[in-house]
């Protein structure tokens, strides 16, 4: 533990109410064994804001009405962005080889809606672009894909389209020298690609963010279940299922399974992936998407 968090003192009460309001507020959850973990990432925070103890900063976050800033930058410091392109690739082509040509044979000119729920710097959105692409599907029909994440510089990292050789260590050579330039610094996105993607800024905890996006057809929602408490998770399951339109299909990843917990989705296998399907209630109308995205927001 950084000397500085053992000078800031965190009794356990305290302790406790921070990790709920954390919890409350971004859906990630931090059991009591891993309480270093939260304090040594807030403490820099802490000490920024010039405060001499933790339970100074939970009053601010909680109470005070000035405190956007303070939990943008909270939720950077928690944001875990680990990704890379090419990532657990069976579901996206689970989503250009199944489900696409079952929406626009079902509804014939209708867009396909997909939103990467918790994008990271973006090479998930990026990868289903990439995939689409390969397959000419945005050649011959409408498709709209939403990218957002909680943190504000994970979303302007992938606005920047910048990736290192980390983020390339699944996707085929081929791909990568067909949609990026090498140039100082790492590999540039087409930006073609990357202005098929709305990128914007959402946390999934906050249902005046999420809520328009959560009409989408096809939702991927992976690797941030696995920080969240399980409440957050049905939380956020039980938003999407409310609004998405039927049928709607919610990629999670594999470590991520929603089976413990009761959902209205059905678990299904389509196209070798496992996918959770929202089918169509009794007495509802099948539909396309429930609503309207924005068009606000689309990055050149
Ligand atoms: C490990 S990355 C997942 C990236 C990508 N989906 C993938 O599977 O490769 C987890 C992301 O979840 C985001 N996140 C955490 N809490 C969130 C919340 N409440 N709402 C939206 N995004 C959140 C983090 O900022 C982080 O970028």
């Amino acid at each position: 533990m950084p000397f500085y968090t053992e000078s800031l003192g965190l009794p356990d009460s305290a302790f406790a109410l921070l990790r709920d309001l954390i919890r409350e507020r971004t859906g990630l959850f931090y059991e009591n064994e891993k309480g270093d973990l939260l304090t040594d990432k807030l403490a820099p925070l802490v000490i920024d804001r010039g405060f001499t103890s933790f339970l100074d900063y939970y009053y601010l976050l909680k109470y005070d009405s000035d405190s956007g800033e303070d939990w943008k930058r909270v939720m950077d410091a928690l944001s875990v962005q680990e990704t890379y392109f090419w990532r657990e690739m069976d579901q996206i082509r689970a989503l250009v080889d199944v489900l696409a040509p079952r929406h626009f044979s079902t509804f014939p000119g209708k867009p396909l809606r997909i939103w990467s729920a918790a994008c990271a710097s973006g090479e998930e959105p990026l990868s289903i672009a990439m995939a689409l692409s390969e397959r000419g599907w945005f050649d011959r029909a409408p498709i709209e894909i939403a990218a957002t994440d909680a943190s504000a510089r994970a979303i302007e990292k992938a606005r920047q389209g910048l990736y290192r050789e980390r983020s390339f260590r699944a996707l085929p050579a081929g791909l990568r020298d067909k949609y990026f330039t090498q140039e100082q610094g790492g590999w540039r996105i087409a930006p073609e690609l990357r202005a098929r993607i709305k990128w914007s800024i959402a946390n999934l905890m906050t249902e005046p963010e999420v809520a328009h996006l959560a009409a989408s057809n096809v939702i991927f929602c992976r690797n941030v279940f696995i920080y969240f408490s399980d409440d957050s998770i049905r939380k956020a399951v039980s938003l999407f299922f409310r609004l998405m339109p039927s049928p709607g299909y919610l990629f999670v990843a594999a470590s991520e399974s929603l089976l413990r917990l009761t959902t209205g989705f059905e678990f299904e296998e389509i196209g070798g992936a496992f996918v959770y399907v929202k089918r169509q209630q009794a007495g509802e109308p099948h539909s396309a998407a429930k609503a309207e995205w924005p068009m606000a927001d689309r990055q050149q």
